[in-house]
């Protein structure tokens, strides 16, 4: 089937079962087209609370879906593909954090969203990349834990006070952007203003003219005088700044930003998906009620 009859097909069936759609900005170009609404994990996360549909497709990764059945108990959450998950978010189990919770007694454990649900459970708040500053300073004491990404952490502790211990994960894609790599692409653009994730390296951010949230990224890019821009984050997301600012320049930081992941739904997978209703993503009631505690601690911090 063609990409246009897919995309009709999923639209009719999407409208039938009155299920909403949500992308991440990472996802492939034509399921980003496909969605009621594309965003970062923020964003999805907000929609995903606030949602009168019955069904949730979430084209994403599996600790996004989570957190969408995490918000929704009532709601079918599916993940249309169920191994896409996050390489960042294995890095971390429940066990582990517990342990790391002894080391720092007292210590309030702020969680970044791109983890497991039983790590969400055993946190006290969670964060993504674009409220991370905010919500550690909404946090009243000298210091916080941060897990599981240690750039992130880093990238916090530059805009606060706060002592911030963090857990040594990372992104394996962000992680592995280097200094020379950026230095290559700014040669290439000279008069490309750069914007990177902050799950980037320290010494990556500091060559960053806007360090931002993949949405973040998108409201910067328009808000912007520039007309070029390098894009230090995941190759999807140039998508969505071409679609939304078409007399302006975008150019991926590195070709080797792909999450594989990210890339494993297709279109073929959401219609599979709508028309079996599955795999719906579960959490058990416990795990789900503490994890539940630390998002809506997330929420309720007030955005700049
Ligand atoms: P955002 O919340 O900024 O979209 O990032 C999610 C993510 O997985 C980054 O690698
Ligand atoms: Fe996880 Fe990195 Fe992929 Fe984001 S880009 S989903 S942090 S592996």
């Amino acid at each position: 089937m063609s990409v246009e009859d897919l995309t009709k097909e999923v639209r009719a069936l999407a409208q039938e079962k009155n299920a909403i759609i949500l992308a991440h900005n990472y996802q492939l170009s034509e399921v980003q087209d496909v969605a009621d609404l594309t965003g970062d994990s923020l964003a999805l996360s907000i929609q995903a609370s606030k949602t009168r549909a019955n069904i949730i497709i979430f084209c994403g990764v599996r600790f996004m879906a989570e957190t969408a059945a995490i918000v929704c108990p009532d709601k079918k959450v599916i993940l249309p593909v169920q191994d896409a998950g996050c390489g960042m978010a294995d890095m971390l189990d429940a066990e582990r954090l517990r342990a790391e919770k002894a080391r720092f007694p007292g210590v309030p454990v702020v969680t970044y969203v791109n983890s497991t649900a039983e790590v969400k459970a055993e946190s006290d708040i969670c964060c993504t990349s674009a409220n991370a500053v905010q919500v550690v300073r909404s946090i009243k004491g000298p210091e916080v834990l941060m897990t599981p990404d240690k750039n992130l952490a880093m990238w916090v502790q530059r805009h606060t006070d706060q002592k911030v211990h963090y857990w040594p994960g990372y992104c394996p894609i962000h992680n592995n952007l280097t200094v020379g790599e950026v230095k290559e692409a700014k040669a290439a653009h000279p008069r490309a203003v750069l914007m990177a994730h902050p799950e980037c390296l320290p010494e990556v951010l500091e060559m960053a003219d806007a360090v931002k949230s993949t949405s973040g990224m998108l409201t910067f890019a328009a808000e912007s005088r520039a007309t070029e821009f390098i894009v230090g984050t995941e190759i999807g997301l140039l998508h969505q700044l071409k679609k939304q600012n078409p007399m302006k320049k975008f150019w991926a930081v590195s070709p080797k930003m792909i999450c594989t992941d990210m890339k494993k739904t297709g279109l073929n997978d959401v219609l599979q998906a709508l028309k079996a209703e599955r795999p719906v993503i579960t959490i058990p009631e416990e795990t789900r009620l503490k994890a539940l505690k630390a998002v809506e601690r997330m929420m309720a911090v007030p955005r700049d």
